[in-house]
């Protein structure tokens, strides 16, 4: 029997952070000659909590105070009323939380989580660590302080003498990697050319692809091409699939990456050879078991994000094992000390230099293939809001999608990597994975009047709402709708303008004489920006009468400060009337007011 004292670290992680902080804490406590064991809360049975001696909690809050998803059913059950207050007498625990400082409800799911293992009897053996995306060094400027006295707690209850610590944080040995590469006989490759993406992505496991479709794209460019913007509608032709969907839903695509990225990727890791590899777990673990042998370019093609920004920490610990310039090592050796903490928070995070920048960086360096399939970030799908009605438009699902660019603070140009390939495809070359999901919003049945607002491409999910409402409408009677548009300019990024136009006229669904009305502000056509909130406050008996006849009221676009600037307004229309029950608040509990925002 293992005779080292066991420590548990569960993580909730929205965008792997939380993972990543959780695998940190699991390599320091194999270093201290603890053993750790890292879990997913959602992979962790909660009713064995009260037997666990120390468990060191990691958890993300999003930007609008939420937890991530995997953490949904484990926090339910912790939340049972049942649970005597000293069901955890007997556990030590710890919570680091991740989140923003910039957002009102900062590391709220840390603080909660924090809170009720306390009131369920277990003992917190160090301060809350809350970690800040707003810090110049990101999360980690409270991490690395917090682990020294994480450390020095579990030191004392395990009474360990202070010699067991490891003599400086870099003199660590590297842990093995977690797959092993098998290379394939060239005979075997008649089988793997005849090779579709599909059959690459379900070997590799990245997809059910029995749910996927590949269907057929158009894209047109809705903003005007002077316009900073460029926001595409695009059409995706169902064909045969059968695929089916709802008003609110949201549909998963699977990118592809550039063949040039690709290519850059394979040189700089010396990886040009046909050879055909598959991918195995290095000691029976989770994941890639019984994978078909593919080429090594399809290997990185589709699962290796070649262009992914900021690789994490340990990227940068592992490099540094494999450097074989003495400067590079050095350097490399600084980034992982508490010292270049802040100069790898630079280099790395701020700049966001991708994964293939970052290796061409250090030229000597020489990544074994199975390193690369650990730490190279996996290929992602994206998520997008449906922004058709099937009952207006059979057969098609369209998407509003703005094409995402920016400039790095050292002005490099970056693109987004799925939206540049979307906006580059057309029906000639474009066949997409997709499928089709559920998202958080969900169309109200025909006699609940609707208050939409969505600036920009948050129009997307109210497109689907409208055109859905009007087919409705041409059968049976539909409760009146507001909607609330807000964009730049009238003349060069006023998404979808006609058809709400159309909308608003002749007994449509948006006129007034449904009791409906369209409004839209422009921020920049004027000196002063107007934004959907003025237009909201303007119209506060028209808001008001709705809400009091029963209205859901829903939010859409892109994060920033608009959410809570329109739910401002929304409480000063509540106030305004004297009624407390027409708060966003309020509302929310009752399921009428629900906000649905992406970065
Ligand atoms: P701006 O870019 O001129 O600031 C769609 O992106 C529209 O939302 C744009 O007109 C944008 O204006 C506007 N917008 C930006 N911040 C906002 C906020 N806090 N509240 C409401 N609208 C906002």
């Amino acid at each position: 029997m293992d005779r080292r004292a066991r420590i548990l670290v569960l993580y909730a992680s929205q965008t792997g952070n939380a993972e990543d902080v959780a695998e940190r804490i699991g390599r320091e406590a194999a270093r201290r000659a603890y053993l750790p064991q890292v879990m997913s809360m959602d992979r962790y049975d909660p009713r064995q909590l009260a037997s666990e001696n120390a468990v060191i909690f990691v958890a993300s809050t999003t930007g609008q105070g939420d937890k991530p998803d995997t953490m949904k059913r484990f926090w339910k059950f912790l939340l049972n009323s049942s649970l005597s207050k000293r069901w955890l007498e007997n556990v030590n625990y710890a919570v680091f939380g991740l989140g923003d400082s910039g957002y009102q409800k900062f590391n709220f799911v840390a603080l909660k989580l924090d809170r009720r293992l306390a009131d369920l009897g277990a003992k917190s053996i160090v301060y809350r660590g809350l970690g800040d995306d707003q810090h110049r060094s990101g999360y980690e400027g409270a991490l690395d302080p917090w682990l020294t006295s994480l450390w020095s707690a579990v030191r004392g209850i395990y009474g360990r003498e202070e010699a067991s610590e490891p003599a400086n944080d870099t003199a660590w040995q590297l842990d093995p990697p977690k797959y092993k590469i098998v290379y394939h006989q060239p005979h075997i490759s008649s089988v793997a050319e005849g090779y579709s993406t599909v059959t690459a992505f379900s070997s590799l496991r990245l997809l059910s692809t029995a749910d996927a479709s590949f269907l057929q794209i158009k894209n047109m460019r809705l903003t005007d091409t002077s316009h900073e913007q460029d926001v595409r509608h695009l059409e995706f032709d169902l064909g045969g699939s059968g695929l089916e969907y709802a008003p609110g839903d949201v549909l998963g695509v699977f990118p592809a990456q550039s063949e040039e990225a690709v290519s850059r990727f394979m040189e700089r890791c010396g990886l040009d050879e046909p050879a055909l590899v598959s991918v195995e777990p290095a000691n029976a673990v989770e994941g890639y078991q019984n994978v078909a042998p593919v080429t090594l370019r399809t290997l990185v093609e589709a699962v290796m994000d070649v262009s992914s920004a900021s690789p994490r920490r340990y990227f940068f610990e592992v490099m540094m094992h494999f450097a074989e310039a003495e400067h590079e090592k050095e350097r490399l050796q600084y980034f992982a000390t508490s010292e270049g903490r802040d100069d790898l928070y630079n280099y790395n995070q701020r700049e966001r230099r991708t994964v293939t920048e970052v290796l061409e960086d250090f030229p000597s360096v020489r990544l074994p293939l199975e390193w690369l399939v650990q730490l190279v970030p996996r290929l992602r799908p994206r998520y997008f809001s449906i922004s058709s009605s099937l009952k207006a438009h059979p057969n098609e699902i369209h998407l509003t999608m703005a094409v995402v660019q920016w400039t790095t603070p050292f002005k490099r140009k970056r693109q987004g990597l799925c939206s540049t390939w979307l906006a580059q495809l057309d029906s000639k070359t474009g066949v997409v994975p997709v499928w089709v999901t559920k998202g958080i919003l969900k169309l109200p049945r025909p006699s609940v009047p609707l208050i939409l607002v969505g600036p920009g491409t948050g129009c997307a999910p109210f497109r689907a709402f409208i055109e859905e409402r009007a087919a409705i409408a041409a059968s049976q009677p539909v409760a009146p709708i507001l909607f609330f548009f807000g964009c730049r300019y009238s003349a060069k990024d006023f998404l979808y303008k006609e058809q709400w136009q159309a909308f608003a006229q002749d007994r449509g669904v948006l006129s007034q004489e449904n009791g409906g009305g369209f409004f839209v502000a422009f921020s920049r056509d004027q000196p002063r920006k107007i934004y959907v909130q003025h237009r909201i406050r303007e119209q506060s008996k028209l808001v008001y009468k709705l809400i009091e006849d029963g209205a859901a009221i829903f939010v859409s676009g892109s994060a920033d400060k608009m959410p809570a600037d329109v739910a401002q307004a929304f409480d000063e229309i509540a106030a305004e009337m004297g009624d407390p029950r027409a708060a966003p608040k309020k509302l929310e509990a009752l399921g009428r007011y629900v906000v649905e925002v992406w970065t």
